[in-house]
């Protein structure tokens, strides 16, 4: 079974033709990380206006690198929503223009979901029920996820999410954008212990997370003792132990969370997907801490962590198997949140 895939949610345009909901025949993503990283964040509008742009190459240029027509798909999957829905439009308007004139079913998909089938997209996959740790820039929440690609929710974030978090800070910093990034690689090899930011663990059965407390206390830190520097100055912390000590803050309590779950459900396996997953430093801790306490654990490759269409085309295989495609094609609409 043959699935184009196609994700507008955010800033990155992409399709992609997958198989039997793991084979990758292509994926294209075409970013726009360039336009909106003079302004710190993503501008909806103008993320529309680059959709528009970029569409139609894109879904040519996932066919023609998939070496496979329209008439060989045997359904078109599009991401719904939560996202901006602007950008959405864009995409389900394509996919339901092009279903309607091959005259093949669509497949509407949650972008959430999207995320979570990524977890099949490791070299290993889940052979039962799971703990998934979404971690985006507009998501972060722990689900317990059944192979079927049915999931229930446990907690997500009362505030931010763990990537708007980085976001914010790495543009106070003045550090580029997208801010995970940038954090990443200033943290690599700096001291995490520099500076003891809080860690908000919320009551203690619960699964859910907070990171505002985190990003005022940063904000606060800059406040107080300015911008840190790159170079060490006596006494005081830079640019990188600064990141890096950011970065530990909002990994321990990924990481902890997503163990308590496991062990509080009785599961052995668990996922972390979504952008945030490409972390550096939370997938080296995720690798020793399930390895230490026996748990299996399941990291996509990076480039299936950020938004792609591949994981479109992976849920919708598992939409399809679970109950069939839409029946409202032409009617759906996308949804912001
Ligand atoms: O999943 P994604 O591409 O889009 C959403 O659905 O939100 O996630 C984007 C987020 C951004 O906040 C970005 O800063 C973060 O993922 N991110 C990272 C890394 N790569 C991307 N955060 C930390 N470390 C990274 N290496
Ligand atoms: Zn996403």
């Amino acid at each position: 079974m043959i699935i184009l895939g196609i994700e507008s949610s955010c800033d990155e345009t992409a399709a992609a033709v997958v198989r039997h909901g793991k084979e990758v025949l292509s994926s294209v993503v075409a970013s726009q990380v360039k336009i909106h990283g003079p302004f710190g964040g993503v501008v909806p509008e103008l993320a529309s206006r680059k959709h528009l742009e970029y569409i139609i190459p894109v879904i040519g240029s996932a066919l023609e690198r998939a070496g496979v027509s329209g008439e060989e798909l045997d359904a078109i999957a599009v991401t719904q929503g939560p996202g901006l829905v602007g950008a959405l439009l864009v995409g389900l308007s394509a996919a339901k223009a092009m279903a309607y004139a091959l005259g093949k079913p669509l497949i509407a998909v949650n972008h959430l979901d999207g995320h979570i089938q990524a977890a099949f997209l490791s070299c290993s996959t889940p052979e039962g029920p799971f703990i998934c740790l979404v971690v985006s820039g507009g998501h972060t929440a722990l689900y317990r996820a059944d192979r079927d690609g049915s999931s229930r929710l446990l907690g997500a974030t009362r505030d931010d999410a763990a990537g708007e978090a980085f976001d914010k800070i790495a543009k106070l910093l003045g550090i580029g954008y997208p801010g995970g990034i940038a954090i990443d690689k200033l943290a690599s090899g700096a001291n995490p212990m520099a500076i003891r930011f809080p860690r908000s663990r919320m009551e203690k059965e619960s699964f859910e997370f907070s990171f505002s407390g985190l990003k005022t206390a940063a904000a606060n830190y800059v406040r107080a003792h300015g911008l840190p520097t790159y170079d060490a100055q006596a006494g005081s912390v830079t640019m990188r132990d600064f990141a890096a000590s950011f970065q530990e803050a909002i990994v321990d309590v990924l990481v902890e969370k997503s163990l308590k779950a496991a062990e509080q459900f009785g599961l052995t396996d668990i996922a972390a997907v979504g952008g945030v997953a490409a972390n550096s430093r939370l997938r080296e801790r995720l690798a020793r801490e399930t390895a230490s306490r026996g748990f299996r654990l399941y990291l996509p490759p990076v480039r299936y962590c950020t938004d792609n269409a591949v994981m479109i085309a992976s849920a919708a295989y598992r939409i399809w198997m679970r109950s069939g495609p839409s029946h409202e094609m032409l009617e759906l609409d996308a949804y912001s949140r």
